[in-house]
């Protein structure tokens, strides 16, 4: 489907992570996913520079005397130009550093959507605030909102775990716990039929796995992330010395999830009685290694975790689950 022939489609659900917006729109039978990543690169301006990307179809935007490419082609070009990958959005949220930021992200955005309709709804994903960060969240969101409204769209905003919890667990009525494990984040929610009763994110994902071990091998980061997605598995057997340090750091970061789950959900004072055991499923890039379910289960069953559950599962489409638990809530908003 290409995205100019998306005036005829009613909503749209977004997905604003860290690494890679993700936008998803109904289809028939299943609804169609498209993504690009969350970043850019800045050339000097010149009117030559300007005409061969404009000849090549690559997308940019000018700034100045800045040339931004933006998206898929910033990964290509910066291998290319030997540049650095810049990024609009860092751990979760707006990145304070790049003050075009919403001007990157709103350029992303129309690569995915396209020409907008008059009153078309998004409903897009926001984090929860980390401990402390609650200020970050009430900024990002609103400069998103404000973003899409002045795009066209009727725009609304979802938590990223409540919009797991939409993308997943329709079979409960939408009761259980969505986790999206990310580059920034990892966001959790519990729902009750639809209602969300607890959401948290903790600030250790992909990206403090990949600068922490780093900074212990001194390797550069973007090598441990390619050796993470390309081949690295969860099974506490290490081939070397680099994947035996991602692994030190992957179990951290489970168990900084585990341990913020078990305490939000000892403390909360509006948790329901629940009748029978819940579902609880896994989503998001950090949750695509071999082995990472495993891990997870057994680390939670280690904990003492309070609530019930029937399964521990891995989402259908771990890198899509966002943007279709926010179609799904569009969807329910026509
Ligand atoms: N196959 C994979 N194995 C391990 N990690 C992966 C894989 N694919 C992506 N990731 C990691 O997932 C993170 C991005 O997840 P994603 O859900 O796309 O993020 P975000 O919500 O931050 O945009 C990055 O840290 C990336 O390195
Ligand atoms: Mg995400």
């Amino acid at each position: 489907m290409k995205p100019t022939e998306n005036h005829q489609i009613p909503a749209i659900g977004l997905d604003f992570g860290t690494s890679r917006i993700v936008a998803a729109r109904p289809g028939d039978p299943a609804p169609q996913f498209e993504s690009q990543l969350n970043a850019f690169i800045s050339v000097p301006f010149s009117r030559m520079t300007e005409k061969v990307l404009r000849e090549q179809g690559v997308p940019y935007v000018a700034a100045g005397a800045e040339l931004f490419v933006h998206g898929n082609e910033s990964a290509r070009f910066a291998d290319l130009l030997n540049a650095e990958i810049r990024r609009p959005m860092t751990r979760g949220f707006l990145n304070p550093g790049e003050p075009e930021s919403v001007k990157l992200i709103e350029a992303i955005t129309r690569l995915l959507a396209g020409k907008v309709d008059k009153k078309q709804k998004v409903w897009f994903s926001v984090p929860a605030a980390p401990a402390g960060a609650g200020e970050n969240l009430i900024y990002h969101e609103a400069s998103l909102k404000q973003m899409l409204d002045d795009m066209g769209f009727e725009a609304h905003s979802i938590n990223e775990g409540l919009a797991v919890v939409y993308g997943e667990l329709e079979a409960t009525n939408y009761t259980g716990i969505g986790i999206s494990c990310g580059g920034g984040l990892c966001n959790v929610c519990m729902a009750y039929l639809s209602v969300p009763i607890l959401t948290f994110a903790i600030p250790k994902a992909g990206d403090y796995i990949d600068s922490s071990a780093a900074a212990v091998t001194g390797e550069r980061a973007n090598r441990l992330r390619l050796l993470k997605e390309e081949s690295f598995f969860l099974n506490g057997h290490y081939p070397g010395k680099l994947q035996h340090v991602l692994g030190l750091y992957y179990d951290d970061m489970i168990r900084a999830l585990v341990q913020g789950m078990k305490e939000a959900f000892e403390q909360a004072r509006n948790m329901p009685k629940l009748p029978r055991p819940i579902p609880l499923v896994l989503s998001g890039g950090s949750a695509l290694p071999k082995g990472f379910r495993d891990r997870f289960e057994k680390i939670l069953n280690e904990s003492g975790f309070p609530v019930p559950l029937s399964e521990i599962r891995l989402a259908a489409e771990p890198l899509v689950t966002t943007a279709k638990g926010a179609l799904v809530a569009a969807l329910s908003d026509l």
